[in-house]
């Protein structure tokens, strides 16, 4: 006999150092859109972990590759070329039409190596970068001062310096903060932690457009964002940009961590033998199943069910509040990236939603945050409706 729930969580309070608020379920195994905890109890996961695995848990194609892989080379040192890894950086080159690709472990390594390489293209003289009031990028210090919200940062002062925030939706705001000294605008095309705040095509076109009348650089943290989440290959294709340095994680490898940044040529190119290095980044076993993730991820058919899957979910979502007018404040969000506002508290609708066997995450005091993995049907859909339905309307 293994562990009891309890035994597992008591343990955890014990040995765990507490920074996350967890819920009281452990989850034992998975498989494409449903997870089991340790009681057997199944639960349809429109969490995913958070955006990663968008392929459903223990995708064939991923845990076919990690295996074949394991069995084969599981690490070698960047001091050699490792395959899996140039062969995934072509494609991820390919379909965002940036230059070249560097591997790293997570989101904030990811935007670390962004700010790095930003501040070597600016050659010591620019260094400052501009944020997003709201912003999320990371809890590593460098990704924490770009991460411009109070209640992350005021315990870990002092942060590193070279960076200010301003107002997402505010171009003259923007234009006023930058300074001779500043390098690069950093945002998320599609703030995630903050409440799926979509910003206006205007609005990303005109940051792109003062990024170039003052020849600073653009980069978007496509953290959550990236990989098919919206219903493209990268967000920045839903507003027709050009990026020069994109931030990549959570989804690349399907739930193997990793994470990359992807940059022009001639910004890459400001990155020499030397400048930024990890151990653990682009391993031959995390770029196997980066490169069985991505093949599928990136797929124009594939994005194209996205899209319309996203479309139904949320007009679905927005049934709802036809049928009980007051409940549902605002639906938004871009393909499989959702957030539905509520009028009453999301926490309570999630902890109920837990209890009918449904995963969803709260972000803020009312947003419930859809990021399901992007396999899931409509059928799957479906039967989430009436649940969701039955825990707001009671
Ligand atoms: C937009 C964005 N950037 C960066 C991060 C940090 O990623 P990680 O937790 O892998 O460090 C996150 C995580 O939620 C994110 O949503």
């Amino acid at each position: 006999m293994g562990a009891t729930t309890q035994q597992v969580i008591e343990d955890g309070q014990k040995y765990v150092m507490n920074t996350y608020g967890r819920l009281p379920i452990v989850i034992d195994k998975g498989q494409g859109c449903y997870v089991w905890d340790l009681d057997g109890k199944r639960y349809l996961d429109l969490v995913a972990g958070i955006a990663v695995n968008s392929l459903g848990h223990c995708h064939p194609a991923v845990s076919r590759a990690i295996q074949e892989q394991c069995e084969k080379l599981v690490h070698c040192s960047n001091l050699y070329w490792i395959e899996n890894q140039v062969n995934l950086a072509k494609l991820l080159v390919e379909k965002s039409g940036l230059g070249k690709a560097f591997f790293c472990n997570s989101g904030a390594e990811a935007n670390e190596a962004a700010i790095k390489l930003a501040r070597k293209w600016g050659k010591g003289e620019k260094y400052h970068i501009i944020t997003m009031q709201k912003s999320f990028h990371g809890r590593t210090l460098g990704s924490l001062a770009a991460t411009a919200q109070e209640k992350y940062q005021k315990a870990f002062r002092p942060l590193p310096e070279g960076f200010s925030a301003v107002p997402l939706g505010d171009l003259e705001a923007l234009e006023k903060e930058i300074r001779p000294e500043t390098c690069a605008v950093m945002l998320e095309p599609i703030q995630g932690e903050s409440g799926i705040n979509v910003p206006a095509q205007e609005y990303m076109q005109g940051v792109q457009d003062l990024c170039r009348k003052h020849g600073i650089l653009l980069i978007l943290d496509e953290v959550q964002t990236g990989l098919g989440r919206t219903g493209r290959s990268f967000c920045f294709q839903n507003f027709g940009l050009e990026p020069d340095i994109v931030s990549l994680a959570k989804a690349i490898a399907n739930g193997v961590p990793m994470g990359a940044i992807l940059a022009k040529t001639e910004v890459a190119d400001c990155f020499q033998p030397g400048d930024h290095a990890s151990t653990f980044g682009g391993t031959p076993i995390a770029t196997a199943a980066g490169l069985a993730a991505c093949s599928i991820l990136l797929d124009d058919d594939f994005l194209a069910n996205v899209r319309e899957n996203g479309q139904y979910f949320r007009a679905q979502l927005r049934a709802i509040g036809e049928r009980h007018p007051g409940v549902i404040r605002e639906v938004r969000g871009l393909g499989l990236m959702i957030g539905c506002e509520l009028t009453g508290s999301a926490k309570e609708a999630a902890a109920a939603l837990l209890e009918q066997g449904v995963l969803v995450n709260s972000i803020g005091d009312h947003v419930l945050r859809f990021v399901p993995p992007l396999i899931i049907t409509r059928e799957e859909i479906d039967s989430f409706i009436p649940v969701l339905e039955s825990v707001l309307c009671k």
